[in-house]
């Protein structure tokens, strides 16, 4: 089975019990559980991970980019500046794509109307609630 990462940045762990009105009520825990099973279905081997460290979601980046590795990525609040993310997504060699629960260009704030990992995404999933894992890993699937 090919494997697949999805990889969850800054305060998505609190899913579930962060702003359910933006969110929803299914936890980190139970996504990662959808996740595997959606990936099965799909003859993907979907590993789960969630940080709060930067460093640390560079790293597994890294190792993405080393082993050929596809990535769905919810990089959270660094989508929206950090550079060291986006040097990251620049070096991956297996598909790349971009999730957001919500949909971060019809929010208010002007800041999460950028994203730094859409230029290497081959797909940007944003909005669909956590359906859109499901989105992200037909995509990968079907590479
Ligand atoms: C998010 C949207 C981001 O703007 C926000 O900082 C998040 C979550 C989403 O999944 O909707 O933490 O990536």
């Amino acid at each position: 089975m090919t494997k697949a990462l999805v990889l969850n940045g800054p305060n998505l762990g609190r899913l579930g019990r962060r702003q359910p009105e933006i969110y929803g009520s299914t936890t980190h825990a139970e996504l990662a559980e959808l996740c595997v099973g959606w990936g099965r279905e799909l003859g993907l081997d979907v590993e789960v991970r969630q940080t709060n460290h930067e460093g640390e979601m560079l790293d597994w980046l890294n190792a993405a980019a080393d082993d050929a590795t596809p990535v769905v990525l919810n990089a959270a609040a660094w989508t929206h500046y950090s550079y060291a993310i986006y040097d990251a997504c620049a070096q991956l060699v297996a598909p790349l794509v971009e999730v957001h629960i919500s949909n971060p260009h019809q929010r208010p704030e002007e800041f999460r109307h950028t994203s730094v990992v859409t230029p290497y995404a081959i797909e940007v999933i944003a909005g669909h609630g956590i359906d859109g894992y499901r989105l992200a890993l037909e995509r990968l699937a079907r590479r």
